[in-house]
């Protein structure tokens, strides 16, 4: 299957009762193994996850620690980038990252990470106190 169908098929069991708007992700290690997730609300709205993170969570836990790919999938009327915090998290792993978002109704949108995150908050950052 690929990565794309993946990331549908993790959308499609997205937990998004409140905003409705449910997203799959799929990250791929070193190797291209995907790792998929979704985002999962909460009756407490802050304690929500992102599919991005989850995704991340995945790879992590498997033992990946570099990523080559992202697709995020939405049923958005425009192919959406990942939120803020998503950002900073995936570059806590590297910034070359090739993000592609896809959208049930045909349209994709690719960037790298350093074009969406250009000033990061790195680990580097921590050494300069
Ligand atoms: N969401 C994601 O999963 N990824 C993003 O990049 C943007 C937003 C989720 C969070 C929340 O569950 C819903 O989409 C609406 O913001």
């Amino acid at each position: 299957m690929d990565n794309e169908t993946i990331a549908f098929d993790a959308m499609a069991n997205a937990y998004a009762p409140y905003s409705r708007f449910r997203v799959g992700a799929v990250i791929t290690g070193p190797d291209g193994r995907p790792f998929a997730g979704c985002n999962v609300e909460n009756a407490s709205y802050p304690a929500g996850l992102c599919a991005e993170r989850a995704a991340l969570a995945a790879g992590i836990a498997a033992g990946c620690r570099t990523f080559r790919e992202l697709v995020i999938a939405t049923e958005a009327e425009v192919a959406t980038p990942p939120c803020g915090m998503c950002r900073q998290a995936l570059g806590e792993f590297g910034h070359e990252l090739h993000i592609t978002s896809v959208t049930t109704g045909g349209q994709r949108v690719t960037w790298r990470l350093s074009e969406l995150l250009p000033m990061p908050f790195t680990p580097a950052s921590l050494e300069h106190v």
